[in-house]
């Protein structure tokens, strides 16, 4: 083989399989996760009371802000005070009020009973050990009016994305976390490429 052929050949090997088989990789968050159609979906109202559970680094925390408006509330609820602290940094910046970090423990989210419209947990479950999810989904009905609505958005099983393979939830399993909790599922969402949008009503 002349060099140039031996050149392009560790070039097609080296570069371009690598991009075609992490193909699903190399899409952003932004691209794949629909966030817009996501908050949409979950139909909101200005005044609603929402609880982003596992918020992260807020990256539907200020949406869902934007869809209840100054007048509802956006609970943003964490763990680690080092993911909150990120949502607490932009809260104090833009001078939001409607948006309150909560430090929740690992079974108790510390949102108060009865007050939510809809709670919205999203790849988290997968975080949170097995034994412990039954407790933590369980807290998160307790604090959901009569009527309002759970979310939970999770990785698909079979999605070719390179994030938390070996502890993704099967769909049953997810189901059971609403349905064991007395919710009625009322809607699944299909569009989202890489993970599970189940909607369930208490
Ligand atoms: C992959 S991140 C997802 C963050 C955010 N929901 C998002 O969609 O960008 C998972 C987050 O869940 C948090 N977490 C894990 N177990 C939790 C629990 N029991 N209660 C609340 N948050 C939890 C972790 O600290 C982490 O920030």
């Amino acid at each position: 083989m002349t060099n140039r052929r031996l050149f392009f050949v560790l070039i097609l090997v080296a570069v371009v399989l690598p991009l075609i088989s992490f193909g699903a990789d190399m899409k952003t968050r932004d691209q794949w996760q629909q966030r817009d159609r996501v908050v949409g979906d979950l139909g909101l109202n200005a005044g609603d009371v929402v609880a982003d559970i596992g918020c992260g680094r807020g990256y539907f925390t200020f949406h869902l802000a934007k869809a209840v408006g100054e007048e509802g509330t956006v609970y943003a609820t964490e763990i680690t005070e080092k993911a909150l602290k990120s949502v607490k940094e932009k809260v104090a910046k833009d001078k939001t009020q409607h948006i309150k970090p909560v430090l929740s423990d690992p079974t108790s989210t510390k949102v108060p009973d009865n007050c939510l419209n809809a709670a919205i947990i999203v790849n988290v479950l997968h975080h949170v050990p097995k034994d412990q999810r039954p407790a933590l989904t369980k807290d998160i009905v307790r604090s959901i009016k009569p009527g309002g609505h759970l979310y939970i958005l999770d990785w698909r099983v079979e999605s070719p994305i390179k994030h938390d393979v070996n502890r993704r939830i099967p769909l049953e399993e997810l189901l059971k976390y609403g349905t064991d909790n007395g919710l009625k599922l009322d809607a699944e969402f299909h569009y989202l490429e890489h993970q599970v949008f189940l909607r369930f009503q208490k």
